[in-house]
């Protein structure tokens, strides 16, 4: 009678088992870095209740805070599709239920899919007693990422599990280098009350390059990496310029040019589009100076009646983690 108990216990241990998670929030191109560049903020992101079912099947119990706009059909749901894709990764036909609690606005440019995507497989992994190590999930987390913007890129899934300034070196084959840097830097990050769907801000970019555009781009790609490694706040400033994304980008976004004006006189070190906007970011050398930059960026807003949300971060340093 003793182990028939204790194999019940274990069973009743075993389904109950749940694992939260949280991922950030990510600022993805960085101004110049379109695709290739991404960084993670603080005390912003989705979280996620996972726990072990019995039917062999991942599903979702509930999704708060979406308004009812996510799908969810499991092979649709971003935060889904990667724990899906984590299964088939281990060979494991665990059944898993899924309660999403999205803190993040959609089409915010901020990361809202990576933030669910990440913070799912991260619980997922945890549920299992982590098998993997988080760099070998950016393959899932990448999926999903396809699944919600028609295009794999890492630019927010990778800051967002790894943390920190994330270099995608490659986006086929996958290479995500991560770039430190002593600074402490801050952002401040606008969000105006609109919607832009990285789809349709993905239609409107050009499809070939004048070279000369292409290498003064490259120029301060390369500028922007060297500044944050080699700590140098002049060299990020005088690199954080996009002269091929924010112009045609900027016609989305109402009052684009006067927010950036305001945030770069009040001391930014440079100011673009938060990934695919409407979101408007801006990044700072300290948290002083960012929460004067974060003021003067939503004053533009204020006077032209737009609503908006401001948020001042420092840049996250751990990824997604289980809470
Ligand atoms: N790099 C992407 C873009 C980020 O700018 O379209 C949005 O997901």
């Amino acid at each position: 009678p003793f182990a028939f108990l204790q194999k019940h216990l274990i069973l009743i241990f075993m389904t109950q088992k749940s694992v939260r998670a949280y991922a950030p929030a990510t600022i993805a191109n960085v101004s110049c870095g379109f695709d290739v560049l991404g960084l993670a903020l603080e005390n912003l992101g989705d979280e996620v209740v996972l726990r072990l079912q019995d039917k062999s099947e991942v599903s979702i119990t509930k999704i708060e805070g979406d308004g009812g706009k996510l799908p969810l059909d499991p092979t649709k749901n971003t935060c889904c599709v990667s724990i899906i894709e984590f299964l088939k990764k281990i060979d494991s036909k665990q059944g898993i239920a899924v309660e999403l609690y999205k803190k993040l606005p959609l089409g915010s440019g901020m990361g809202s899919s990576a933030s669910s995507a990440v913070a799912g497989v991260w619980a997922a992994n945890a549920l299992m007693n982590y098998p993997l190590r988080k760099e070998d999930l950016l393959s899932c987390v990448m999926e999903a990422e396809r699944v919600a913007c028609g295009t794999a890129h890492a630019d927010n899934v990778a800051p967002s599990l790894l943390g920190g300034i994330v270099l995608i070196q490659s986006n086929q084959p996958l290479e995500a280098v991560s770039i430190p840097t002593h600074l402490h830097l801050y952002c401040s990050v606008l969000h105006p009350d609109l919607v832009v769907n990285t789809k349709d801000s993905r239609r409107v970019l050009p499809t070939e390059i004048p070279l000369q555009l292409a290498t003064k781009q490259w120029g301060y790609i390369a500028g922007l990496v060297a500044g944050f490694l080699k700590n140098d706040m002049g060299l990020i400033s005088r690199s954080m310029h996009d002269c091929i994304v924010e112009p045609v980008r900027a016609k989305l976004i109402p009052h684009f040019y006067a927010v950036k004006e305001a945030a770069l006189s009040a001391g930014a070190l440079g100011c673009s589009i938060s990934g695919s906007g409407p979101t408007i970011f801006a990044l700072s050398e300290n948290r002083i100076i960012a929460e004067r930059v974060s003021e003067k960026m939503q004053s533009v807003f204020i006077q032209h009646r737009i609503k908006s949300n401001v948020y001042t971060s420092p840049i996250n340093q751990e990824g997604g983690k289980i809470i």
